[in-house]
């Protein structure tokens, strides 16, 4: 099990979170910020390649071809959330009827945000709408921490730019390193409305450690759980570069 009482900034797991999960004890997470699987490889036609310009990556990834069941994460999120708590989870348009009828029965209150991206990928075949929203849905019980300050600040809308240039982690081949790799700005955004300082801030599927670097830099405590060994590998880095 680990000691919540002992985790001073941050701590990192290479597993699967199925079973890491099982380590954090009872009511002692003040705040779940995750970005599952979306289960949306299965609908991709794969990359789009162009004569005049580079590859448009349309391929999510391996690891979005296993299935995620909302309902698979219900029982270890109710039991290691704190009575104060808050949920947030990054969700595709596909997932969001299923985390409806399991998590809103649970909780006193279940919302959803839309994050608009003003540079989403583009569609030079103009065959379709872009993908340019993603949601977030959230959740908690009466009494969870709530740090509004404006009624601006109450929109469940937020605007930004996807991760680009300097911010995105690269590999060793100088390549873009996670196909998914959220901006720092918005999990701020969200922890600050939903956690005060010194609180535990989880990401369960850290990817290569967004929410870690925002919840640091937000002076929160943070526990990443990631089952690929080159994420892990490169969130370690990447959190070690704050200090
Ligand atoms: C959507 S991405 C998260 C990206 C992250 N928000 C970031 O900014 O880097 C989902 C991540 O979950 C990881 N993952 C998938 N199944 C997992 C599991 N069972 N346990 C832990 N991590 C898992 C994948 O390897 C992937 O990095």
């Amino acid at each position: 099990m680990i000691n919540i009482n002992n985790l001073k900034k941050y701590k990192l797991i290479n597993d699967d979170c199925f079973s890491a999960l099982k380590k954090i004890p009872d009511n002692s997470v003040d705040l779940i910020l995750t970005d599952p699987p979306y289960n949306i490889a299965q609908y991709s036609t794969g990359n789009m390649s162009f004569d005049w310009r580079s590859d448009i990556n349309n391929d999510l990834a391996e690891w979005d071809l296993n299935v995620l069941n909302p309902v698979d994460l219900l029982p270890e999120f109710k039991r290691i959330l704190a009575p104060t708590g808050n949920i947030f989870i990054f969700c595709s348009y596909n997932l969001i009827g299923e985390y409806h009828k399991v998590f809103d029965p649970e909780f006193d209150t279940f919302q959803f945000m839309v994050w608009h991206k003003t540079n989403p990928v583009p569609n030079f075949r103009k065959s379709s709408f872009l993908n340019s929203c993603e949601l977030i849905v959230s959740c908690w019980n009466k009494g969870h921490t709530w740090n509004f300050t404006t009624q601006k600040d109450m929109h469940n809308f937020i605007e930004s730019g996807i991760c680009m240039g300097k911010e995105r982690i690269k590999g060793k081949d100088g390549k873009t390193l996670h196909p998914t790799q959220k901006p720092v700005s918005i999990l701020k955004k969200i922890i600050n409305i939903a956690s005060n300082e010194n609180d535990v801030v989880l990401d369960c599927f850290n990817g290569v450690g967004s929410t870690g670097e925002a919840s640091l830099s937000l002076n929160r405590r943070y526990i990443g759980i990631e089952i690929d060994k080159v994420y892990f590998e490169a969130t370690k880095q990447r959190l070690k570069n704050l200090f």
